[in-house]
Formats: structure tokens, sequence, C-alpha cells
């Protein structure tokens, strides 16, 4: 079997056809985003469930044809094997956190992650806009968000209790209408894209911009870890960030809105309890991460993403909640991929190629599904966020998407023989499986391993 995410079933006829890139569609009864994909020597024929099930089947048609398929320019004519797939997601939400704020991703490169989604059938880019190192979202009634908090003046580089620092400015930030573009882009593809300002923690960029917000100063952080500063909980400041979050959703069309909420030290659960609401009434769902469970009662929508483990997540459905599993033990996509002293800057635990292929979500029955979370401390550009992401996600994209049990030993060989040569053609630059290749190391650069 060739096919990655894995189908739910695949069907090998005898021969190949010439494939010219015209099929036959046509919508019928079905599980949502699936479809029946038949490829004969008549002809390739698609019966989709519906639009994502179409582009699924063209996903899945792409994969068949080999990795050329994959390049700018693919090849007019192929062949392809004589097939019969029908296929459809195990879950709903299969999703991608990018963390935009501790470093910017340029609006091209972060389009040509929403590709990389699509690739894999990967429904969900959540995008982490604000941190305490930097505010990545045009504000328009309030500019100096974007302008003061787009940027700080160095960064550190490697982990903070022994590293050094680049001595090198950075920052960016997306223009409402680059946002749009990427909507409407991961739309076609798709993807839904789920915004997210994190508050009441890790707001030392907007403190930054208007001290007023904080409960102390201070610029836009140059470090990394968890900064005491937060966001005073009182009424001006709530505010202050109601009409932040309605330009967000200006912009955002998806029901689904990230609040964060996470790793608050002496954080006030009023203050989230008090956007979910907002967001409520204005028609949406609050999305945050499972430390929202200790602020009090929340709106019923609201979806828990359960990172600190499962536990959480569990309890979160037990009171009611959606639930999207992302336990940092298996999904963050930023910690170390072997224990070999060449990784770059390693930190976390060792999260192999095999521990994400090996998740299986706690309640899975029960769950909107997961998401693999890309933290940027120390992913610093394009190239470096491939060699983090690649190929665990494509691992990862096969457990959302393709039914249980596993067979690791067959993934390899898939990927391998199959998968990484789609990447070669797509011009990823992933982790080689046996270790980094010689310019993907990073000499010298302290990391913090657990
Ligand atoms: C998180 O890792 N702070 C959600």
């Amino acid at each position: 079997m060739i096919l990655l995410p894995r189908p739910a079933s695949y069907t090998a006829g005898e021969g190949e056809v010439d494939f010219d890139g015209d099929h036959l569609v046509e919508y019928v009864e079905g599980p949502a985003e699936g479809y029946r994909l038949s490829v004969t020597p008549g002809g390739v024929r698609v019966l989709a469930s519906d639009a994502a099930g179409e582009f699924y089947a063209r996903q899945t048609l792409r994969q068949l044809a080999g990795p050329a398929a994959f390049r700018a320019v693919p090849p007019g004519r192929v062949r392809l094997p004589v097939c019969e797939v029908v296929d459809h997601p195990r879950f709903a939400w299969r999703g991608v956190m990018l963390d935009v704020a501790r470093h910017f991703l340029p609006r091209h490169d972060l389009l040509r992650y929403v590709d990389l989604l699509a690739v894999h059938k990967l429904n969900v880019l959540h995008l982490h806009l604000t941190d305490d190192q930097g505010w990545r979202f045009e504000c328009r009634r309030y500019p100096r968000l974007h302008e003061v908090g787009g940027w700080r003046p160095d960064s550190r580089f490697g982990d903070r209790r022994s590293g050094g620092t680049t001595g090198r400015p950075h920052g960016g930030y997306y223009t409402q209408d680059d946002l749009r573009e990427v909507v409407a882009y991961a739309a076609a593809r798709h993807v839904t894209v789920v915004p997210e300002i994190d508050v009441p923690g890790h707001s030392q960029a907007a403190i930054a911009a208007y001290p007023e917000l904080g409960v102390s100063g201070g610029p836009v952080w140059t470090d990394w870890g968890v900064n005491p500063n937060v966001l005073r909980a009182d009424e001006a400041v709530v505010e202050f960030y109601r009409h932040v979050f309605d330009e967000l959703l200006d912009v955002f069309p998806g029901e689904v809105v990230g609040l964060g909420g996470d790793e608050a030290e002496g954080g006030d659960g009023r203050f989230v309890r008090r956007i979910a609401r907002h967001l409520v009434e204005r028609g949406r769902r609050p999305f945050g991460w499972d430390e929202v469970l200790d602020a009090g009662p929340l709106p019923a929508s609201t979806v828990v993403a359960s990172w600190r483990g499962e536990e959480p997540g569990l309890r979160a459905l037990a009171r009611g909640h959606d639930v999207v599993m992302c336990p940092e033990r298996h999904l963050y996509l930023d910690y170390r991929q072997s224990d070999d002293p060449d990784e770059p800057i390693p930190v976390g635990t060792v999260t192999t190629l095999a521990d994400v292929y090996g998740y299986e979500p706690a309640a899975a029955d029960r769950v909107l599904g997961a998401q693999a979370n890309l933290w940027t401390e120390h992913l610093d550009s394009p190239r470096r966020l491939d060699y983090a992401a690649f190929p665990r996600l494509s691992a990862f994209a096969e457990v959302v998407w393709s039914p249980a049990p596993r067979d690791g030993d067959g993934f390899t060989t898939r990927l391998a023989e199959h998968h990484l040569p789609r990447l070669d053609a797509l011009g990823v630059e992933y982790r080689p499986l046996d270790g980094p290749r010689p310019w993907q190391v990073l000499p010298g650069v302290p990391g913090f391993p657990r």
C-alpha cells in the first residue's frame, strides 16, 4: 500500500492506466470528507460526499501519480495503478499549531505550510499570533500592538539557561489583508484557520505597547520561558481586548477562536471567562489551552486543547466540552527527535517518529481530534521549521486520518519508499531517518533536554 495518510480501504487492480488529469466527479451520500476513487482502464471516477471529499480524492490521485506530481510543475500525463480507494477521515479536527509569535513566519512560508497541510489531509491551522516575544496581528484600533509589539531588539539563541543571544533584531506582523489572503487560500484547500490571541499570560508584547494593560510594564521579551507578568483583570483591560478580538473576528470567519489561557502565573480566571463570553456573544466558540478549566465556569461551547497530557482533556470531556488532544509528550514537534547529540538545539523530551506514529488519542470516540504543536523559540526559519515538522507531521497525519491499529514497520517502509520522495519533490527539508544532514546541525547552541 503506497498511500499516506493510509486510506480506510485500498484495493489494487491489474495494471496501470494513462491519466491526463480528467476525471468524473459525482456527489453521493457518505461520511463527511469521504470519497471513493476508482481508477480503471476506462478512466478515473470519484464519488465524493462533499467538496472536501473531492479535494482529498485529488490529493490521493496525486499520491498515486508519483513524486513528480508534487513538483511546482507537475507532469502533464502520468500512469496510475488500477485501484479502488474508499476513504474518509477518522477525526474531524486534524490540526497543526504554528507559533508565529516567537519567530515570525513570512506570509509566503505560511501559505506554503497551508499547502503542506493540505497534502497531508490536515484541516486545521491554529495560528498562535501573540506571545511575550511578539505580536503578529495588525490591530487598527491599537496600532502600537503590531508597531511596537511586533519586534524585539534581540533574541536568546538556544536555551535561556545557558544560551547566548543573536544580537539581532527580530520581528514582523501580518496585515489584516495578509491574513484574509491566508484564510482564503486555506479555505480553498479545506483548511480552517483558527487564530489565537493569548490572554492573560504570554502578553508581554502587548504590555510593551500599552503598559497600562499589564500588572507591571517592561519591553517586548527577548528571552524564552514563562514570563510572570500578566494582563490586569480590570474592566478597562478586558474592554481593550474585546475590541482587539472584534477586529480578529472580522478577519477570521471560522467558528472557533483561540484565547490562549495557558501558563498565566497569578492570572485571573475572570479575564478568560469574560473574553470567552464575549466570543460566544459574537457567535463564536472559544478555544483555550487546558488551563482554562481552572478559570471557573466556561461557556459550554468552549473547545479545550489538552496539552499537559490527556487527563485535562478527559476532565474537559466530563464537563461537556469538546476536546482536541495535543499532549506534549507525543505531539510537541519542537521537542528533539532523538538522543543524538547532533540534534540541533535539543529541547524537551525525546519525541521520535515512532512516538508520534504510536500516539493513540484517549477517548478517541469522543474527542474532536488532535493537533501537533510547533513552538518556535528554537525554530527561527522555515528551514528549521521543516526539520522539526517533518517527517513527524506525516506520521501525525496518518494518526488523525487513518483507522487504528497501526503498523509501525509498514509505515516506515511506506514513508521511506514513497513519501520522503514526495517531500523531496515539494522541497521540504525534513530530518532524514538516520539523523540530521551536516547543514542541519547547530554545533555549540545549547538546548535543555529533559
Ligand atoms: C503551552 O505549551 N504553553 C500551551
